[in-house]
């Protein structure tokens, strides 16, 4: 096997190793980084060539939003990394969900997903999917009865994401999948908040798993981008063909971004989860505080499933400071260091207050049911000190309490 074909295959590589030198093809000038592609289109030596490349008889590029030779590169070593038969980026983290879920159901079908969801994809899946003749059940996602129970005749998918935006709440994976299988459902699981190093929910049983390239897989806030990993089958039969005709596609330069931020992703991860784990524990003990959620504590209401599922809790933490939304507000508005966003999964710690931004369209019944106070605040550990972050929390939950 030549040496790139050896590469690309990333054979009995560790993960670190796949991350750093899989996928990779080299151009004529032999680079060491990965070359960026920044072309829309491919020239073909003769009308022949052109012919039989759009006949798929001829291996090559046709056109960048059919595929690109850096975009391949993220795609399989993304692919080599999670350990699929198949990915294909997206050009955002919404358009890599909605692939794997319109692709598939068609008029008439079923979805069942878990209730605690990312806002825009709780939006695709009751009024777009309600749009076109597919119906949905939400259900507790933590409850493998209620799974169970949701099914009928014409379901066709499950939809989950795990650790739930933004109350860190987990499905069981395996249960949930295993449930899926025995009826011939397909189940796709969004695991931005995980991410791939901390979940591998291929593994696990899911069919299809889904990234918001933009969060832990950028790192540092700069590119939007998702991706869809699953079996060949699924991959190219329904979702290629849905990223083709309909355009979501990646740009070049934003998966070269990607490309490269795989590569030091394990070691922002870790070092972030850390900074996260003493953040969480710090929370706990301030006055203040009244409740902290955080997957790798051991008062995570599923902690043991975390445990089994999860090798590390995470850069998310969910607490809730006392004096409902003024006393959230006073909290966030006194931080200096940590900066106020939406955004997550950055190298800059961020802070968010959901109930009156990320799922601020929800109803105040439904926010309940999630269990999304106006005193709860999401916070994604970055990479800073954490001495730095401990003090500027500190200060701000003094100040919550006005
Ligand atoms: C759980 C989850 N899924 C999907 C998305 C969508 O990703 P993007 O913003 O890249 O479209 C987000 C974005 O915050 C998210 O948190």
């Amino acid at each position: 096997m030549a040496k790139e074909e050896e590469q690309s295959a990333g054979r009995n590589w560790r993960p670190e190793t796949a991350l750093v030198h899989g996928g990779i093809t080299r151009s004529q000038w032999n680079e060491t980084a990965e070359a960026l592609y920044l072309t829309q289109g491919f020239v073909y030596n003769s009308a022949e060539q052109a012919e039989a490349r759009f006949k798929q008889e001829d291996p090559g590029f046709q056109y960048t939003r059919f595929g690109n030779p850096t975009t391949a590169m993220f795609e399989d070593r993304l692919k080599i990394f999670e350990g699929a038969e198949e990915c294909l980026a997206t050009a955002t983290g919404m358009a890599a969900v909605t692939a794997s879920i319109l692709s598939y159901v068609r008029s008439g079908d079923h979805i069942v997903a878990a209730r605690a969801m990312f806002g825009s994809c709780r939006n695709v899946i009751e009024t777009i999917c309600a749009r076109l003749g597919v119906s949905s059940t939400l259900v507790d996602g933590k409850d493998l009865n209620a799974w169970r129970e949701a099914i009928r005749p014409n379901t066709k998918l499950f939809f989950f994401e795990t650790p739930s935006n933004p109350n860190l709440e987990l499905v069981d994976i395996e249960g949930v999948c295993k449930i899926a299988r025995e009826k011939g459902i397909i189940s796709v699981v969004d695991n931005v908040f995980a991410t791939p190093l901390l979940q591998r929910p291929l593994a696990l049983g899911a069919d299809v798993v889904v990234y918001s390239a933009t969060k832990h897989i950028d790192g540092q806030g700069r590119c939007l981008g998702g991706a869809v990993l699953g079996k060949t089958e699924f991959i190219t039969k329904y979702v290629q063909e849905w990223l083709r005709q309909t355009g979501p596609s990646i740009a070049p330069f934003n998966a070269w971004v990607l490309l490269k931020s795989l590569e030091t992703m394990p070691v922002r991860i870790r070092a972030a989860c850390a900074t996260a784990a003493k953040l969480a524990d710090l929370l706990a003990g301030l006055d203040g505080v009244t409740n902290v959620i955080y997957p790798g504590r051991a008062d995570h209401p599923q902690a043991e499933l975390a445990a089994r599922q999860m090798p590390g809790g995470g850069q998310m933490i969910a607490f809730e400071v006392a004096g409902g939304k003024s006393g959230a507000f006073r909290c966030l508005n006194a931080l200096r260091l940590i900066i106020l966003s939406n955004n997550l999964g950055d190298t800059k710690s961020i802070v968010t207050h959901p109930a009156t931004t990320t799922h601020f369209k929800l109803t105040p019944a439904q926010r309940d049911e999630l269990g999304i106070s106006d005193g709860m605040i999401r916070l994604s550990v970055g990479l800073e000190a954490a001495e730095d972050l401990a003090d500027d929390l500190t200060n701000a939950v003094k100040a919550a309490k006005g």
